[in-house]
């Protein structure tokens, strides 16, 4: 089973909508005793919080449960996860700031990487900004995560 995090900064918009996209696809796809998910935020802020209310009703509209709680990313993520997928370059950063002597730095990558049908480098973040953001980042994540699930069933999940 490969294990996958994906990481924000508040685990409360981008991430958790990246988890929740990545294992609706995954059933979609019946593979979805191949894969774990689950998310994290660099920041504390909003640590035992359900994902952000907006983010919800976005995802809900298209059928997409948005379950989870918010936690921090900690150094025992490298070892627990296979892959760590960053929502923007600051994320991506943050995380590498816990592994100085880059030994798990394989296992980071940004989550727009995997997208083709974005032009976006990073996942906007859509905490401060209007209502149109949280679709957007559905949009973008549902691309992502599809190109992501596409790579690893190619490779028979023994990761990218
Ligand atoms: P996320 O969005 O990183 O996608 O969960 C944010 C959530 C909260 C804050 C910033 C971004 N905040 O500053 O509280």
């Amino acid at each position: 089973m490969l294990k996958l995090l994906f990481v924000c900064l508040g685990n409360i918009c981008r991430s958790p909508a990246a988890e929740n996209i990545m294992n609706h696809l995954a059933d979609k796809a019946g593979v979805s005793d191949r894969i774990q998910c689950d998310s994290a935020g660099t920041a504390n802020y909003h640590a035992g919080n359900p994902p952000d209310r907006r983010m919800q009703a976005a995802a809900t509209n298209r059928q997409i449960p948005m379950l989870g709680s918010a936690r921090q990313f900690t150094k025992a993520d490298f070892t627990a996860f296979d892959l760590i997928l960053a929502m923007d370059r600051e994320n991506y950063q943050n995380i590498l700031s816990l592994d100085p002597q880059g030994q798990y730095q394989d296992k980071v990558k940004l989550m727009c990487d995997f997208a083709t049908q974005h032009p976006d480098k990073e996942v906007p973040d859509p905490y401060y900004g209007g209502a149109d953001g949280f679709d957007y980042v559905l949009d973008l994540l549902t691309d992502a995560c599809s190109e992501l699930l596409s790579q690893l069933e190619a490779r028979n999940f023994t990761n990218v």
